[in-house]
C-alpha cells in the first residue's frame, strides 16, 4: 500500500479545538492538495474525532483513500475499554468502523504496547480482524525496537502484515534513530511519523517571552495546551528562531523546512501533520519532493544540537494500563 508523503491527522483538533465546519474544510483542502492518507484514533476527542473524519470523507471514492485508526487508550469508563485484549480490540474496531462510516480501515495501529496482555492474544485477535476484512494492514505506535521485532514475528506466523511504526519524530525529537529505525529497515517497516512540526513550534510562530498566538494549540486549554507545553520553553523557542535564516536561504517556510527534514530520512514513509486551517495544509504540502543538501542539514544540526532529544529509552508505553 502506498501513502501520501504528507498525511492529515486529527488529534486534538477534530471534535475538540476545531468546529465541525472548519474540520471539514481542512479535510477538503487536504484532498484537493493530493493528501490521500488520513490518521485518527478511537480515543481522539473521546471518540468524536473518528465521527468527524468519517462525515468529512463521505462521498469520496473509498479506494482512493488510506484511512488509519488506532486502539489502546481508553474509549470508555470500563476496565475493558482500553488495552490490547481480544475483547477490547474486537469492540474497538467495530466502534471505529461505525464512526468512520466504512467497512474497513487500511491500517489498524496498536497505539502503545500493552504490558498486561500476552502478545499472542493481541496478534491472534488482529489476525481475525484482518482475515475478516476489517483492516488490511497492522501498525504499531511508540513501540521499542524489541517490541516491533516480536510483533513482526508473530504477524508473519499468523499471515498478517505489520507494515508500519508511528513514532514521534522531528528535528527536535530523534529518539527513533538509534534503534527503531535500523530494526524497521531490517524488517521492511516504514515510519509514519507524528508531530513533525513539534505541534506547531517548528513553524517559528511561538516567540520566546511572548504569549502564544491567538487560536493556536497552546491556547487550547481543553486539551492541546497540555501536550504542547513540553516544547514551550524559552531555550527551545529561541533556538527555533535561529532556524529562520536557514529556511529563508533555502526558499522554504519554517514548516516546509521541518517537514522536508523528516521526509529526508529514507525510513520515513509519511509525515502526519495536524492543521486547524486549510492554509496550513497549503503551506505544508509544499515540503513534498524538497531535497535538503548536506550543507543545509549540517547547518540545521549546528543550531538545534543542544536541545535535540535522542535517548532511545524515551520510546515507551505506560507500565500500567491507563
Ligand atoms: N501515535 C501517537 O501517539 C500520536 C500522538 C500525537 C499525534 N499523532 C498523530 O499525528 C498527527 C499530527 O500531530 P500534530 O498535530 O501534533 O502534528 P504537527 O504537524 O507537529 O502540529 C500540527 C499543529 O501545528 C499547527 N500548524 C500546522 N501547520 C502549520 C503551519 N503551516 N503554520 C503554522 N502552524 C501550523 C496547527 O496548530 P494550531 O493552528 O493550533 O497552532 C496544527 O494543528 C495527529 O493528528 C495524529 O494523527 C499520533
Amino acid at each position: 500500500m502506498l501513502v501520501s508523503e504528507i498525511s492529515y491527522g486529527n488529534w486534538v483538533t477534530h471534535g475538540s479545538q476545531v468546529e465541525a465546519d472548519q474540520a471539514k474544510a481542512c479535510v477538503r483542502a487536504a484532498l484537493d492538495l493530493g493528501i490521500t492518507t488520513f490518521d485518527t484514533a478511537d480515543v481522539y476527542a473521546g471518540t468524536r474525532a473518528e465521527s468527524v473524519l468519517g462525515e468529512a470523507l463521505q462521498g469520496e471514492r473509498r479506494e482512493g483513500l488510506e484511512i488509519f485508526t488506532k486502539v489502546f487508550w481508553p474509549t470508555g469508563p470500563g476496565r475493558n475499554d482500553r488495552g490490547l485484549s481480544r475483547k477490547h480490540i474486537m469492540e474497538s474496531i467495530n466502534g471505529s468502523l461505525r464512526r468512520l462510516q466504512t467497512d474497513y480501515v487500511d491500517l489498524y495501529q496498536l497505539h502503545r504496547f500493552d504490558h498486561h496482555t500476552p502478545l499472542d492474544e493481541t496478534f491472534e485477535a488482529l489476525a481475525d480482524v484482518v482475515h475478516s476484512g476489517k483492516a488490511h494492514y497492522i501498525g504499531v505506535s511508540e513501540w521499542t525496537a524489541e517490541q516491533i521485532r516480536a510483533g513482526h514475528e508473530l504477524a508473519r506466523e499468523l499471515k498478517i502484515q505489520l507494515v508500519s511504526s508511528q513514532p514521534q519524530y522531528s528535528m527536535l525529537w530523534r529518539v527513533i534513530e538509534a534503534k527503531v529505525v535500523p530494526t524497521s529497515e531490517e524488517l521492511g517497516i516504514g515510519q509514519i511519523v507524528w508531530s513533525p512540526l513539534a505541534q506547531g513550534v517548528l513553524t517559528g510562530k511561538y516567540l520566546p517571552g511572548q504569549p502564544p498566538p491567538a487560536g493556536s494549540r497552546a491556547t487550547d486549554e481543553k486539551s492541546g495546551a497540555m501536550f504542547i507545553k513540553r516544547f514551550l520553553d524559552d531555550d527551545v523557542l529561541s533556538t527555533v528562531q535561529r532556524l529562520k535564516p536557514i529556511a529563508e536561504q533555502a526558499g522554504l517556510t519554517m514548516a516546509q523546512l521541518a517537514l522536508a527534514w523528516v521526509l529526508q530520512n529514507p525510513n520515513v514513509s509519511s509525515a502526519i501533520v495536524g492543521a486547524t486551517r486549510p492554509e496550513q495544509l497549503q503551506d505544508n504540502v509544499k515540503a513534498i519532493g524538497v531535497k535538503l543538501d548536506p550543507a543545509l542539514l549540517k547547518a540545521i544540526d549546528e543550531v538545534v544540537d543542544p536541545i535535540v532529544v535522542r535517548d532511545p529509552a524515551k520510546t515507551e508505553s505506560p507500565a500500567n494500563r491507563p
